[in-house]
């Protein structure tokens, strides 16, 4: 789909404020007033301070957010080893689990455990790892999380090679129902094009809970427009 097709129009692309860059010490608030503000989906960066050069939060704080809203919990998980906590995760509430392809031997065990628990399974591709990855795990897959920065921080500038990657992902996964998901520096500024590109969810940290509160509904909006 072109750009210049989706001039002005609201495009069917899910958003997924990343609560990285939420109030912590608000959070379930914070998750209340995304879901008001029309978020998709809650996307729950989990980082071990091993494969990222950060720490955040575990299951715990997944299940407590879990009681207040029933959206879609998309967790992102920068953890390495991954598969021994797969089954804590899935306990604590999360609709997706999404792992690193770099975080693991066993890629294709791991994709068939997150579907054997009942939850739709992810792969995440670093901005230097390439799309073929993922060729041979296709049909294991629900979604395809594309990395346009480094994983660790928010609030850092988006890689503009992620445009191709997305777009030859698009080609190779063909008609399977995979969504394609992009996760830093997204702003309404490139959501636009990576949407033409083959984006079908955004994740924004600093875009999304910018100014507070009561610009979180401008900020969804703004994220989801094409103009
Ligand atoms: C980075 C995280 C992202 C990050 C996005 O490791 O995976 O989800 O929070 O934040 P922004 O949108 O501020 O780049
Ligand atoms: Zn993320």
């Amino acid at each position: 789909m072109a750009t210049d097709a989706l001039m002005g129009e609201q495009v069917p692309v899910r958003i997924a404020p990343s609560i990285l860059s939420a109030d912590f010490a608000s959070l379930g608030d914070e998750v209340r007033a995304m879901e008001h503000a029309g978020a998709d989906w809650i996307h729950l960066d989990v980082m071990d301070g091993h494969f990222v050069p950060n720490m955040t939060f575990g299951p715990p704080v997944i299940e407590s957010i879990r009681k207040v809203t029933d959206l879609y919990f998309d967790a992102h998980l920068m953890i390495a080893p991954v598969d021994p906590y797969l089954e804590t995760f899935a306990a604590a509430g999360c609709d997706g689990i999404t792992i690193h392809a770099e975080a693991g031997a066993h890629l294709d065990r791991s994709l068939q455990r997150i579907r054997d628990l009942g939850k739709r399974a992810g792969v995440s591709l670093n901005p230097a790892t390439p799309p073929e990855a993922v060729k041979w795990v296709l049909d294991r897959v629900d979604l395809i999380l594309v990395m346009s920065v480094n994983p660790g921080f928010g609030g850092q500038t988006f890689i503009p090679s992620t445009l191709e990657k997305i777009h030859r992902l698009a080609q190779m996964i063909e008609d399977r129902p995979i969504d394609i998901e992009v996760d830093g520096g997204v702003n309404s500024e490139n959501s636009p094009a990576l949407v033409a590109a083959g984006a079908t969810v955004l994740v924004a940290g600093s875009a999304a809970f910018q100014n507070g509160p009561a610009a979180y509904r401008s900020n969804v909006t703004a994220l989801r427009s094409v103009d």
